[in-house]
């Protein structure tokens, strides 16, 4: 089935739906990889929101899940600035919130698209806690979405990797990376001790010394490198085989120091 049959399909059977705001994981590129549920409230939405960093951006969510959108869709980007100062980000937080709860005033059903998980470090959960404190009466749902660090392992193992994220015992601590090297020897040794796989996040410009620091602990075989999961231009390798220049933001590691000792 296309995915305007598809879409078709879906908005038929969910056009009773109430005006509300439902933030949507999209998962974190392929556009396979979003959910029913979230095929669904697309496809019931009239007003499909996005993150934008700057106004004229195209928005990854938007992007991700561009073909569930129809044309006839109003399409609503909403500013998230990536800025340091506390003042801009509030009030875009909140500035996006008002925004969502007039959509639903005027009875609209609107949609917010997260990239990856709606929960996991995720720009619309500001929007989500904004809504909650200002605009208590505006009904709310969410989706989850399939996390980048999920898509990483998946990925892997479908290429001849082998990457369980987690098994038995283990613990999984999904985190930003450290800022500083001392940070992050701290954590590594931390992880081994507790037989904690690490799934770090935000690695970007920071791989340039994190790539160094894990060849001197040797522990560049035992990490994956994924960049770009679920894009056309998606890499993903053993660390030993990524230079030690910076990468882009879509960039993460999955380092795992042990196994389990009963194994197949
Ligand atoms: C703000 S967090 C968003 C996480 C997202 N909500 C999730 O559930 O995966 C952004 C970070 O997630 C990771 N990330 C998100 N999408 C990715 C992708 N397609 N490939 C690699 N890393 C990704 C990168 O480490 C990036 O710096």
């Amino acid at each position: 089935m296309s995915s305007s049959a598809i879409l078709r399909a879906l908005g038929e059977e969910s056009r009773s739906a109430q005006a509300l705001v439902t933030l949507v994981g999209v998962g974190p590129g392929d556009p396979e990889l979003l959910t029913v549920a979230a095929l669904r409230a697309i496809a019931a939405a009239d007003v499909v929101a996005y993150p934008v960093a700057r106004a004229d951006a195209e928005g990854m969510a938007a992007r991700i899940a561009a073909p569930w959108i129809g044309e006839q869709q109003r399409r609503m980007p909403l500013l998230f600035p990536m800025v340091q100062e506390v003042e801009p980000r509030r009030e875009a937080w909140h500035a996006a919130a008002a925004a969502l709860a007039a959509e639903v005033a005027r009875g609209h059903r609107v949609v917010l698209l997260c990239e990856g998980d709606s929960s996991l470090y995720a720009s619309c959960s500001y929007a989500l806690i904004a809504l909650a404190e200002r605009h208590p009466s505006v009904p709310v749902a969410v989706i989850p979405g399939i996390s980048a660090a999920s898509a990483a392992a998946a990925a892997a193992s479908s290429s001849g990797i082998p990457w369980p994220l987690a098994l038995q015992q283990e613990a999984l601590l999904v985190r930003p990376t450290p800022e500083t090297e001392a940070e992050l020897e701290v954590l590594l040794d931390q992880a081994a001790a507790s037989g904690t796989v690490l799934a770090l996040l935000k690695l970007g410009h920071r791989w340039s010394w994190v790539q160094p620091h894990l060849e001197r602990r040797g522990l560049l075989e035992q990490s994956l490198f994924a960049q770009r999961v679920g894009w056309p231009d998606q890499l993903l390798a053993r660390a030993s085989a990524v230079s030690p220049a910076e990468q882009p933001y879509f960039s993460l590691l999955l380092i795992r120091q042990g196994w389990p000792a009963v194994l197949p």
